[in-house]
């Protein structure tokens, strides 16, 4: 399985507090069946240089585990804005993940993100479950009809950000509006069993087909550089 949203690097952002906090993530990720990580630190400047030096850093230890490492980056929509060049998801330069909610989306921020889509980009929105709500819901139609792709996090099945976060998750995968589920770590805590659970429940619920498009085939995709399955 693929993680496509981590904050496993330590000291960048708000995500691991030391090296030996990354490694037990690591430790924890691998038992959750987490075969690749994308680190995905929020964005500021230099953020390259110190993450490069961080995954350098951790790869030994990732290798341990059978896990390979990636590297990401997590913008908000105003990061973009001041951006000539963006730092994409694993090594084809395509896919960028943003995180933004309804107040931002408006004719214009529309065209900015097309002007990034026209230029090479893929746009993944970060966690809309956490940031959207179930009048948004043409909104989002909207955004997934002009291709902006949709990760949600893992723990918001378990109710890890509240209930109406947890009904709406259920609400966006029955819409179709998911394309990857990913674990959004910031510690220990997001390696505890919420990836596999929602494994099982999309098995569950929608069939073991569709659980390989969001943890497998869809993230191996996005690695290769190649548009997601979307379903519905
Ligand atoms: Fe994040």
């Amino acid at each position: 399985m693929i993680d496509i949203h981590s904050h496993l690097l330590h000291g960048i952002d708000d995500g691991a507090r030391s090296f030996a906090a990354s490694v037990k993530m690591l430790e924890l990720a691998a038992r959750d069946g987490v075969t690749a990580i994308i680190a995905t630190p929020h964005f500021s400047p230099g953020i390259s240089e110190k993450m490069q030096q961080r995954i350098d850093e951790l790869r030994p230890e990732a290798a341990k585990f059978n896990i390979e490492l990636f590297s990401g980056c997590e913008y908000t929509f105003s990061d973009l804005d001041r951006q000539e060049k963006l730092i994409t998801l694993g090594e084809k330069e395509v896919f960028v993940l943003v995180d933004f909610c309804s107040s931002f989306v408006s004719p214009l921020t529309r065209q900015f993100l097309f002007d990034w889509q026209v230029k090479g980009h893929q746009i993944i929105l970060a966690h809309p479950e956490r940031l959207f709500c179930s009048r948004d819901l043409p909104l989002l139609k909207d955004l997934a009809d002009a291709n902006i792709f949709f990760q949600l996090n893992a723990g918001s099945l378990r109710g890890d950000y509240g209930r109406g976060v947890r009904r709406f998750v259920k609400t966006l995968i029955k819409k179709g509006l998911c394309h990857f589920i990913a674990s959004d770590a910031h510690s220990v805590q997001n390696y505890a069993g919420q990836l596999p659970d929602f494994r099982k429940y999309i098995s569950k619920r929608f069939g073991s087909e569709l659980e390989k498009v969001f943890f497998e085939e869809n993230p191996e995709r996005m690695l290769a550089g190649k548009l997601p399955i979307s379903v519905w």
